[in-house]
């Protein structure tokens, strides 16, 4: 059954409505039978630039572009029909400058039909999130660890562990808030902080690796699979191991082809049967 109360998107207006009344529930998806899956549970979708990393065992998030990402959004907005669709905008689409995020941003929404989309990038990229807003384009924000800062940060490593990093990360949420943005991810830093930004601010914190605190949660749904190995992240938790269902399914079509018990004539056409 789904959790929506009437069969209708939800909206970026919407979402922000949940802020101290519900928490919000998203998860990531790339392709249409997941995203289908999704759909009636949760209230975001987000079509993450993660999938650099899980759907094509990148090492980082770096290298997937801006006409990729947006064929698996508009597969993950045809493949649903009530969840909030958010995508990411890749790395180097909108660093340049606000006219540049916004072209890409452009193509990326009318390319795919998603209602918004994520950058990550402190006090400096809020000039960016003020252009896109005031263009008619929602922003979600995405601060601490930014995975497209793999480099600069030296690897994928929780941040706002210092007193100073944290009055940054503060401020970066601040900055994003005040320009615009319809919420903000808050991705591994520590939890006393997500707490405090979230209180402080009058949109919603999307939590990972943040807080219980946050206005919601999200998390890459293969990581709740079971589908992205042994390694279940800290911040995550494995709802399911849709991993060994899939193992046995393909270890028993395989050994069902090699004794010749599949295919069977049920699966063949124009068969000529002699009784
Ligand atoms: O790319 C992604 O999937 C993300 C979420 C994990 C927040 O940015």
């Amino acid at each position: 059954m789904s959790v929506h109360s009437q069969a209708q998107r939800v909206t970026v207006p919407q979402l922000m409505s949940y802020k101290g009344t519900r928490k919000i529930a998203a998860l990531t998806a790339y392709i249409a039978p997941i995203a289908r899956l999704l759909d009636e549970s949760v209230d975001m979708i987000l079509v993450g630039d993660s999938t650099a990393m899980v759907g094509y065992d990148l090492p980082d998030t770096l290298s997937i572009t801006t006409q990729t990402l947006a064929a698996h959004a508009a597969a993950v907005v045809r493949a649903t029909q009530l969840a909030c669709v958010i995508v990411d905008m890749p790395f180097g689409s909108y660093q340049q400058s606000p006219a540049q995020a916004f072209a890409s941003a452009a193509d990326m929404l009318a390319a795919s039909g998603v209602a918004g989309v994520k950058l990550e990038g402190g006090q400096v990229m809020a000039e960016t999130t003020r252009f896109l807003v005031d263009r008619g384009i929602p922003v979600l924000a995405h601060v601490g660890l930014m995975p497209q800062y793999v480099n600069t940060m030296g690897g994928f490593k929780a941040q706002g562990m210092s007193d100073a990093a944290a009055q940054r990360i503060r401020e970066d949420a601040q900055a994003h808030a005040q320009a615009g943005a319809f919420g903000i991810v808050l991705e591994g830093i520590s939890e006393p902080l997500a707490r405090d930004i979230t209180a402080g601010l009058d949109i919603p914190t999307i939590g990972i690796g943040a807080s219980p605190a946050c206005d919601g949660q999200i998390l890459v749904t293969e990581d709740i699979l079971g589908l992205s190995g042994d390694r279940i992240p800290k911040f995550a938790r494995r709802f399911a191991d849709a991993g060994q269902v899939i193992r046995d399914a393909a270890r028993e079509y395989a050994q069902s082809v090699r004794e010749e018990t599949f295919p069977t004539l049920d699966h063949c056409f124009g068969v000529r049967r002699s009784n």
